[in-house]
């Protein structure tokens, strides 16, 4: 048997190692093909949004802003016709999120202060689910959303939703700026805490077993002292503190009288 010399030894071992390389690329390349997703980016130079959408740039090429912040992700409901590409761009709130598109190998994470950014194509017609993968809370669990992708024609035949008015009242600026409607819903859904809505001038049991009527002085008492006062059942969790002015307390009553 002839036996190698050293230099021709060190050359096979180069040789064998540079093909490992070129198949490894050439898997890459064929993986981003073949499940179209292209290869998540850290976007130093985009500033992070606070407001999730979609932005159509032609039929067949679409952008998502998806913001993620405890614990949903905005839009919850996409729908894009098949055979778009779509541009990804993930911001986050408050805290570091995770997405994960299931049935794709879209994987990002959202990270406070930067935008991450992957391109998807879609073929078919699917429902695809969104998931938060990186623990980020109580709520962590809840955190989906969904991206349907649908024929053309079904496409062009959904009604356009009419852009939902956000409330313009300055009580609704001062909840959503501290987070509030994050665990208090404004229409009645359940949440971690009770929904604002009808919450004023109801009467509510507490923990400790008396009973208390949702007026001013138990809003602003709740909102300096969240432990003081807690109301019974399965909203025994307590509310984080938050630094709020009186001016802010007033808003929100103001707000919350609203509510009906
Ligand atoms: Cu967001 Cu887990």
């Amino acid at each position: 048997m002839n036996k190698l010399s050293a230099t021709q030894l060190e050359k096979r071992i180069i040789w064998v190692a540079l093909a490992f390389v070129a198949v490894l690329l050439a898997l890459s390349a064929l993986a981003i093909n073949l499940f179209h997703v292209g290869l998540p980016t850290c976007l130093t130079d985009v500033k992070p949004f606070q407001k999730g959408e979609l932005i159509a740039h032609s039929p067949t090429h679409y952008e998502v802003h998806y913001v993620a912040r405890m614990w949903k992700f905005e839009p919850e409901d996409v729908t894009v016709p098949a055979g778009s590409t779509v541009d990804i761009y993930l911001s986050a709130a408050d805290v570091t999120h995770g997405l994960i598109l299931l049935g794709t190998n879209l994987n990002l994470m959202a990270v406070p202060g930067v935008v991450n950014y992957a391109r998807v194509k879609f073929d078919k017609p699917r429902v695809y689910q969104l998931l938060c993968h990186e623990f980020c809370g109580t709520g962590h669990d809840q955190m989906a959303a969904e991206l349907h992708v649908v024929d053309a024609a079904t496409f062009a035949a959904k009604p356009k939703p009419p852009a939902a008015a956000e409330p313009t009242h300055p009580g609704y600026k001062v909840l959503d700026a501290n987070l509030c409607t994050t665990c208090h819903s404004l229409d009645g859904q359940p949440g971690i805490g009770p929904t604002f809505k009808g919450l004023y001038g109801r009467t509510e049991k507490l923990r400790d077993g008396s009973s208390v009527t949702v007026n001013d002085a138990f809003v602003r008492d709740k909102i300096l002292h969240p432990e003081a006062k807690v109301i019974a059942g399965k909203f025994e969790q307590e509310m984080p503190k938050t630094d709020l002015t009186d001016h802010e307390i007033e808003e929100i009553i103001e707000y919350l009288q609203t509510l009906k």
